[in-house]
């Protein structure tokens, strides 16, 4: 059997309810240390250009305060750069970022941005992050990932997500099989793969049956459904759904 898989929380959408309200709660840092003591290995947050859920002082705390991992979740541009290289997070993850979409859609254009992207992963491996590239399940991407020096890629498992949302079982099922070759491909390169991008219980489960995926990383669903049955009973289902997963290998 394959190792087990690590858990990231994404914390971004308990920052979005409490900004829907302008105050103070709910506290996104109160949300990651319940996650930690849920069995979460990780903790993701995105700060993104215009701040619309996660804010400055929320990173600073974070990185403060966080007994695990702190996954800092970017676009490449030199304001985060700069502030990870200050704060220091144990991991980077570098996102594509338009400020008029609603969520990440689609994964990084490494290939395209090669010249802007590959001193920015050198100025945050300098400062100790570990990079991580959030790309499409696809060969150039991943090779490229490769020649850029980042140890890690994150593979963008939304199309699938969608796929299965919408009962299309034939392209889901070649979404899983680019997510499939594209983390046998990472892996064979000695990138350590990661899946994040819609995960729900189910999905988690299936998914975890790849054995080159190292680490999920998921946010909305569980945030969701911490409205109906609580964070901590929510992360402990996916830890559940994600070992189920991984044992059927
Ligand atoms: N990984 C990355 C790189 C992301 O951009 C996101 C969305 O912010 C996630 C994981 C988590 O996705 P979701 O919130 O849909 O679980």
């Amino acid at each position: 059997m394959a190792e087990r898989l690590r858990l990231g929380i994404n914390i971004d959408h308990v920052a979005t309810v409490r900004n829907a309200r302008g105050g103070a709660l709910p506290d996104p840092v109160r949300a990651a240390h319940l996650a930690i003591a849920a069995g979460a290995d990780g903790i993701t947050a995105h700060l993104r250009e215009d701040r619309r859920h996660i804010r400055d002082a929320d990173m600073e705390r974070l990185a403060r305060e966080l007994t695990k991992p702190l996954n800092f979740e970017m676009g490449a541009t030199d304001e985060m750069i700069a502030l990870a290289e200050r704060l220091g997070p144990h991991a980077a993850c570098l996102v594509p970022e338009k400020r008029e979409e609603r969520t990440t859609e689609g994964g990084l254009d490494v290939v395209g941005q090669r010249e802007h992207l590959a001193p920015r992963i050198a100025r945050l491996k300098a400062a100790g992050c570990r990079v991580s590239l959030f790309i499409e399940p696809d060969k150039a991407p991943i090779a490229m990932a490769a020649e850029l020096g980042a140890p890690v890629i994150e593979l963008h498992t939304g199309s699938w997500c969608e796929a299965l949302a919408h009962g299309e079982a034939e392209k889901a099922q070649a979404e899983f099989e680019r997510l499939r070759s594209g983390a046998a491909l990472g892996a064979s390169l000695g990138l350590e793969v990661h899946a994040g991008h819609g995960l729900d219980f189910d999905s988690a489960r299936r998914l975890a049956r790849v054995p080159e995926f190292v680490e999920f990383n998921i946010g909305h669903f569980l945030v969701g459904e911490a409205i109906f049955i609580g964070l901590e009973a929510a992360i402990r289902q996916m830890r559940k759904a994600m070992d189920e997963g991984r044992a059927s290998t």
